[in-house]
């Protein structure tokens, strides 16, 4: 029997406070396997604070993700706690970011209370970092490692991949764990840093995501929305024509990201980034034609889904980190999707499926989407993010 909104609020209350640190005022996505602040599990769990009517510490959570912003506007995607290293030349927070959740964050806790403008400004000075210093000549933002997107793992980084490891052929490629985290390291190591240490392009790998420009595209909105900046309605509407202008795949029913420097080859693979799109389209039909796939099992619906690549293409894993296995996030920003275009329906079968995932998996990082077995850092404080779920 599926456990009642009302359990599922308090038990999401109980894993946020479980992982707070008071001093820091944040929480940790989970207290062995990630000791740190994550820029957009953050920005989910202020979600989550509010979910559980807890929006002061929500805004808590914010202001701190967002306090190690640089001069420039740049945002890291990790402050570290204690020791910390590897993401670049700082000791101190990684020189990469990651999707800009926090407008959508701030947006939400509005609702509750009323938004600091120092919050307001390093989020609009977050988004002008991103329209200045990552932007293609076509209007696309592009990272400059898998880390900026969040989805670390993807097929969508086999070309690279097969670079890197001599496959002449990116479909050859075997994905463990190791061999990416060996990848993740030499794109470090390619990566070009400015002199404060933030990461201005790469040598071998950059790329336009579809989600990540979604979601910025998206964040610009709801920035518009908060301040009503007339200039950052408009720059929403250009980046989402932008998107769909270049990255529409009439063949998949989804959007394709767009390799910048090397690889891209595996750029079609179809994945559950490229329905985010949908976020920000103003074409209904192509909106329709990718969230229909949120409901067939040949694609992103499962038991426990939703998979994060499409389950009738090769790649697609069960259990697989970021190769096919069920993340909450993800189903947070797709039932978001979802809703913009009145889909009822798919938001419902979307929260049903998350609240049967963390029954079954005491909110894991990612689950099997055939079994529902719990997979990573068991638990994770996102996968709180079903209390934002419910109706
Ligand atoms: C990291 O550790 O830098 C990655 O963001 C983990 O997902």
């Amino acid at each position: 029997m599926a456990l009642e909104a009302a359990a599922v609020r308090s038990r999401a209350a109980e894993l946020l406070a479980a992982h707070w640190d008071s001093e820091r005022g944040h929480t940790y996505p989970n207290l062995t396997t990630y000791p740190h602040q994550w820029l957009w599990d953050s920005c989910f769990a202020s979600i989550c604070w509010a979910a559980v009517g807890r929006p002061d510490n929500g805004l808590r959570e914010l202001t701190n993700a967002m306090s190690s912003q640089f001069a420039d506007g740049f945002v890291p995607h990790i402050r570290y706690a204690g020791n910390g290293s590897g993401r670049g030349p700082r000791s101190d927070v990684s020189s990469y970011t990651q999707p800009p959740i926090h407008a959508h964050a701030a947006r939400v806790l509005s609702a509750d209370l009323a938004l600091p403008a120092d919050l307001l400004g390093r989020i609009s000075a977050g988004l002008q970092w991103l329209w200045t210093k990552r932007r293609t000549p076509d209007g696309l933002l592009y990272v400059v490692h898998p880390w900026e997107t969040g989805v670390d793992d993807s097929p969508r980084w086999d070309s690279w991949a097969s670079d890197f490891l001599g496959i002449a052929d990116w479909r050859e490629v075997r994905w463990t764990r190791e061999s990416f985290t060996r990848l993740d390291l030499y794109l470090v190591d390619e990566t070009i840093f400015d002199e404060q240490g933030e990461a201005v392009g790469s040598r071998v790998f950059a790329c336009a995501p579809a989600a990540f420009n979604a979601l910025a595209a998206h964040a610009a909105a709801e920035y518009a929305a908060l301040s009503g900046e007339r200039e950052w309605e408009r720059r929403a509407v250009e980046l989402a024509q932008c998107i769909d202008a270049h990255m529409w795949n009439p063949g998949a029913g989804l959007w394709s990201d767009v390799p910048i420097v090397g690889g891209g080859e595996d750029r079609h693979v179809p994945t559950l980034d490229g329905v985010l799109p949908a976020l920000v389209t103003a074409d209904a039909e192509r909106a329709g034609r990718a969230l229909d796939q949120l409901r067939d099992p040949l694609r992103f619906a499962a038991p426990f889904g939703l998979a994060v690549v499409a389950r009738d293409h090769p790649a697609c894993d069960p259990a697989g980190y970021w190769r096919g296995g069920a993340w909450m996030q993800m189903n947070y920003l797709a039932r978001l999707a979802a809703l913009r275009w009145g889909r009822t329906e798919i938001a419902a079968e979307i929260a049903a499926m998350s609240v049967a995932a963390v029954e079954r998996t005491q909110f894991a990082e990612y689950w099997n989407i055939e079994t529902g077995e719990g997979l990573g850092a068991i638990p994770l404080t996102w996968s709180a993010l079903v209390a934002a779920m419910l109706d």
